[in-house]
């Protein structure tokens, strides 16, 4: 399972509690000296604080793009170096929340340390894990696993679930490609689909859909699978659903494959697709408008297949504008205005 990785402690480290002033700690983090939180949990967020001011004030114009980014490199790299203790598969620190991802992915380690910015991490996705996340066209809460991504605007899946209740084709099999935490798969089994492929690059996004399909039977059968796109062979499929990674760059961890596409990822998934689809069936895509909004150089990934790819055809494009993120989830502080979100329906191209 993918997890943070564990550091051993280390006599390199010094150790830091209360009594340390905040702002000199803030400057041995910005200068690379590692610093291991050894009392209080908020001695911790105090120092990331203090650590946060300090990088401002060295990036004034945060308005700026380049500056932006800048600093959050900056302070990315520097929170690193804020270590805490964790022994018996709990954070060794007092006033620290119950992260029961430690007893779930740590139970080889006995004693080791996190950077506070995983710990964060750590301890919000097992909010999300015990609380659930309200997904409107479901009527039900998903529960992610650590490391799955999740949505938390839905646009999109109102795109998809629009299509659905429009949908004519057969219901026997269809494939939800980069199921996550399968949202798309229970919109199949809410449609009356009776058997669902799911796969996932992701083993802990096939491990939160796995413990999804346990607390909820969905009634319908629905074979997951860890894999690179689709199941190595198996029947010709009547429906393959999408919702790709909206941006073009690097993925540097699992949880990052969600969100960015490589040069290769597309082409693959059209090759294979092309291959895997029923004559008559359809291909589902949901995409937005981000990365063309970022860059305008970069071809849209979908047009290009259309344009120039030879094996499917369009057979509708819908578009949406994007709401406001609950603020309860809101990850990004993007501004929704321009950004659209698209369902494209195309049929394998010698079909129509
Ligand atoms: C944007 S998320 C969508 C998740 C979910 N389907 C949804 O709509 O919320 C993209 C998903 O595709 C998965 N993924 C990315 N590349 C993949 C690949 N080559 N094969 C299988 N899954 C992949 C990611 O791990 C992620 O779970």
């Amino acid at each position: 399972m993918y997890r943070p990785e564990p550091l051993l402690p280390s006599p390199s480290v010094s150790a830091i509690d209360r009594s340390h002033d905040w702002n000199s700690s803030a400057r041995a983090l910005a200068s690379g000296d590692q610093l291991l939180v050894t009392d209080l949990y908020s001695t911790g967020l105090n120092t990331l604080a203090a650590l946060r001011r300090l990088l401002e004030s060295r990036h004034p114009d945060l308005r700026d793009f380049a500056s932006e980014r800048e600093f959050r490199g900056d302070y990315q790299r520097a929170s690193q170096n804020l270590l805490a203790p964790i022994k018996s598969q709990q954070l060794a620190l007092d006033k620290a929340p119950e992260i029961g991802w430690f007893g779930e992915l740590y139970r080889d380690c006995v004693d080791f340390l996190l950077p506070y910015p995983q710990i964060q991490g750590l301890n919000s996705s097992w909010q999300w894990y015990v609380k659930g996340i309200e997904i409107p066209v479901l009527h039900r809460r998903l529960f992610p696993f650590y490391g799955t991504y999740f949505p938390t605007r839905f646009d999109h899946l109102e795109l998809f679930d629009n299509w659905l209740q429009n949908y004519t084709g057969p219901r026997e099999l269809a494939c939800d490609v980069g199921t996550g935490c399968g949202v798309l798969s229970l919109q199949l089994a809410q449609a009356g689909f009776a058997r669902i492929i799911a796969t996932d690059s992701n083993t802990n996004a096939v491990e939160s859909v796995r413990r999804e399909l346990v607390r909820h039977p969905p009634g319908c059968e629905v074979e997951l699978l860890e894999a690179d796109l689709f199941a190595p062979r198996g029947e010709q499929l009547e429906l393959i659903v999408f919702n790709p990674p909206w941006l073009r760059g690097v993925a540097r961890s699992p949880i990052d494959e969600a969100i960015y596409y490589d040069d290769t990822l597309f082409e693959r998934f059209f090759d294979l697709a092309r291959s895997r689809i029923a004559a008559e069936g359809r291909l589902v895509l949901l995409f937005s408008n981000l990365q063309l909004s970022a860059d305008s150089a970069t071809p849209h990934p979908i047009q290009q297949e259309l344009e120039s790819g030879g094996r499917f055809l369009l057979v509708d494009h819908k578009k949406r504008q994007v709401q406001k993120a609950s603020a309860k989830t809101r990850r990004r502080k993007r501004d929704p205005t321009n950004e659209f979100v698209e369902l494209w329906e195309l049929a394998p191209a010698n079909s129509c």
